[in-house]
C-alpha cells in the first residue's frame, strides 16, 4: 500500500483544468492500485496562511519560549511535513497564474521547506531527507510556455523539490487553455495522454 497526497491549487472548482486532471489522475490510480490511500489537501478551499514571524518563532524557539500563537503556527506547520513525509507519491496540481505558481502553493511550499525536517544542512551544503518519493506536477496554462525561459514553473518546483530530496518529478502540462482555435483541445489532449501512462 503507498501512500498518495494530492494538493490542489487552483481557486476554480468545477471549471478548473488542473482539477480535471487530478481528478483523472486519481480514477485512474486508483484502478490500478485499489489498496493505495489517497489524501487530498487543497489550499484554494483551505489556505494555509503566508510564512509570518509567528511561525518562525514555532520553528525556531525552544518549548518553554514559544508564544501560544507560536506553537499553533508550529503544530500547524508539522501538520503539513508529517503529512508530507508519510506521501510515496506526491501529485502536485499547479494552474499558472502571472506566469508562476498560484500564492497558495507558494504558502504551502514554505511551510514545508523545513531545515532539520525536510532538508539538512551538511558541511558539504543542503541535503533533502524526502528520500524515495515520486512526484507528478499536473499545471494548467493559458498559453505555451513548455521549454521556454518564460516558463516559471517547472524550473522552479523542479528546483524546490529536489532540494528536499524528490528527484523523480513528471511534469504534465495542458497548455493553451485560454488560447482560441483547437489548442485548448490539443493541449488537453496531450496532457491526457501523458496522464494516461502514468498509474
Ligand atoms: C489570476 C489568473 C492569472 C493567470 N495568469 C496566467 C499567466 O500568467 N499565463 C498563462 O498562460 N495563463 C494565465 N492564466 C490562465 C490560467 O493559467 C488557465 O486558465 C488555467 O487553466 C488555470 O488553471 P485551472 O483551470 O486549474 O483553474 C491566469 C488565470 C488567472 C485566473
Amino acid at each position: 500500500m503507498s501512500r498518495v497526497l494530492i494538493i490542489e491549487s487552483s481557486a476554480r472548482q468545477q471549471d478548473s483544468v488542473s482539477r480535471q486532471l487530478t481528478q483523472t489522475f486519481i480514477a485512474q490510480w486508483q484502478a490500478a492500485h485499489p489498496k493505495d490511500q489517497i489524501t487530498v489537501r487543497d489550499l484554494a478551499v483551505n489556505p494555509v496562511p503566508h510564512l509570518d514571524i509567528n511561525l518562525l518563532g514555532g520553528w525556531m524557539k525552544p518549548a518553554d519560549q514559544r508564544s501560544d500563537i507560536e506553537q499553533v503556527s508550529l503544530e500547524r506547520s508539522n501538520q503539513l511535513t508529517d503529512e508530507l513525509l508519510a506521501a510515496d507519491v506526491l501529485v502536485m496540481a499547479a494552474p499558472m497564474y502571472n506566469f508562476a505558481i498560484p500564492s497558495t502553493l507558494k504558502a504551502w511550499l514554505d511551510h514545508v521547506l523545513r531545515a532539520g525536517v525536510t532538508f539538512k544542512y551538511t558541511e558539504t551544503g543542503p541535503q533533502g531527507l524526502l528520500s524515495g518519493k515520486r512526484a507528478y506536477v499536473l499545471t494548467a496554462r493559458g498559453g505555451i510556455y513548455a521549454g521556454s525561459t518564460a516558463d516559471h514553473q517547472e524550473p522552479y518546483l523542479r528546483q524546490v523539490m529536489g532540494f528536499i530530496g524528490i528527484h523523480d518529478v513528471t511534469f504534465i502540462h495542458a497548455e493553451g487553455m485560454n488560447l482560441g482555435g483547437d489548442f485548448q483541445e490539443k493541449g488537453l489532449n496531450q496532457a491526457n495522454a501523458k496522464l494516461s501512462q502514468v498509474a
